[in-house]
């Protein structure tokens, strides 16, 4: 068997545990036999909305000047992508390839690229940090003007893609696509993480971890001894509970429709759990009798503009902050009553955790390196990448927190 096909079969963890010097050789490997030649591989391709995704043979171009070519080793599955399954997501143009949280190692580089090289161990982001916009020459933003909120990110700069299948071109997903087996990125919106990261819980650090936590410890600032409120329980609102504990938070409330969720997130720190479901009342009334006024902080993490209004009413009138996360559906609208924010609340929004995010994810992932925190409960199902079908059937299914692909 060629060195090139044991990564797809070899498990994970032999992968993980063969020696630093020998990953080297493997890797010089395996980038000598394919730089600079288009290579060949698998990639889940939604051809159209609403129907499952292909698992095709697909081309993928050598990285042009300032872009990487990285070949993939873990990508989540996160609800952003199933959102863009459905033709929920703006802008989309197909077939695409999907998905935008994943771990890779760089297998080429492009002319020019300075601070990245094969071998290297990376996450592809999916919030560039373009260091030139207004927003990235400000330190209080982390929204650049090149993410998908302002530009389609369905092609690379040069307005072209790296993918093809059968004859047709096939475009990028907010540049990431990390649902194949190799992907080119720009060389700016790669972020290069420590070289004995495990791979297959990397991929969190492309979405969902950064996205929680950040929101606790970086847009809301979380303060040790105060009380938090956070709605919705997948990955997303799991790291926020993950955030809120190691900020030092008195008492963190769960809140889910689906109470099977609870259970992890006492694990990670909630004190207390309740499903809307089994009150007659309002929940943000049920918040408000738990706490005697409201909370310091809420967070809503599963994009409903009315429970968004319900975690904004959950806090204190005179200095609660509300943090939005979730992402709404597309034209969504929300009407509220002023002195809900007249009296002094905040109301927040946060992507990728407020953080900027090439300057950031090596360091959170050092922090994680370091025993910071521990992510080990978000991954509830590991599957091969060819059954990535499946991995959406448990997110729709309530069934799965985050389910990881292996290639
Ligand atoms: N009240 C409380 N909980 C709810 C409600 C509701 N009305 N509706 C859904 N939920 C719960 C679901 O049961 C689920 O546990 O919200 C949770 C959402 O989790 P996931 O679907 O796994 O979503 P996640 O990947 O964590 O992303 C959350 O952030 O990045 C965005 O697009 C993403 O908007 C999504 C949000
Ligand atoms: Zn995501
Ligand atoms: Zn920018």
């Amino acid at each position: 068997m060629s060195l090139e096909n044991s990564f797809y079969t070899a498990p994970i963890t032999s992968w993980i545990n063969i020696s630093v010097a020998d990953k080297k050789r493997a890797m010089s490997t395996a980038t000598m036999s394919t730089a600079g030649k288009v290579i060949k591989c698998k990639a889940a391709v939604a051809w159209a909305p609403n129907q499952p995704l292909a698992i095709e043979e697909i081309e993928v171009q050598p990285p042009k000047a300032e872009e990487v070519r990285i070949k993939m080793v873990s990508t989540g599955i996160c609800r952003t992508d199933d959102h863009a399954i459905h033709g929920e997501f703006h802008g989309l143009n197909y077939p695409v390839i999907l998905g935008h949280e994943g771990a890779g190692i760089i297998e080429s580089v492009g002319k020019g690229v300075t601070g990245l090289k094969p071998g290297d161990k990376v996450i592809p982001l999916c919030l560039p940090q373009c260091g030139k916009c207004s927003s990235c020459l400000n330190e209080r933003s982390n929204y650049c003007f090149k993410s998908h909120f302002n530009e389609p990110q369905t092609v690379l700069l040069d307005k072209t893609s790296r993918f093809s299948c059968k004859g047709k071109v096939v475009d990028h997903f907010i540049w990431t696509s990390t649902f194949s087996e190799y992907i080119v990125m720009p060389a700016g919106a790669v972020a290069k993480i420590d070289d004995r990261a495990p791979m297959e819980k990397a991929c969190l650090f492309g979405c969902a971890f950064p996205t929680g936590y950040g929101a606790a410890v970086k847009t809301a600032k979380v303060e040790p001894g105060t009380t938090c409120a956070v709605f919705g329980l997948g990955a997303v609102g799991l790291s926020i509970i993950i955030g809120c504990k190691v900020s030092g938070a008195s008492r963190i409330i769960a809140i889910d429709i689906n109470s099977s969720k609870f259970e992890k997130a006492k694990m990670f720190g909630a004190t207390d759990c309740i499903n809307p479901k089994d009150f007659s009342k309002p929940i943000q009334e049920v918040i408000k009798e738990m706490t005697g006024d409201g909370v310091h902080y809420s967070f809503e993490c599963i994009g409903s503009t009315e429970v968004m209004k319900a975690a904004l009413e959950c806090t204190h009138p005179g200095y609660g902050t509300s943090v939005i996360i979730g992402v709404a559906p597309q034209d969504a609208k929300i009407t509220f009553d002023p002195l809900l924010l007249l009296t002094g609340r905040t109301w927040k929004g946060s992507i990728y955790g407020g953080y900027k995010s090439l300057d950031s994810v090596p360091q959170l992932f050092s922090d994680y390196m370091a025993g910071k925190f521990d992510l080990d409960g978000l991954v509830t199902h590991t599957l091969p990448f060819t059954q990535i079908n499946e991995g959406f059937e448990l997110l729709r299914a309530g069934k799965s927190i985050r389910t990881v692909l292996l290639f």
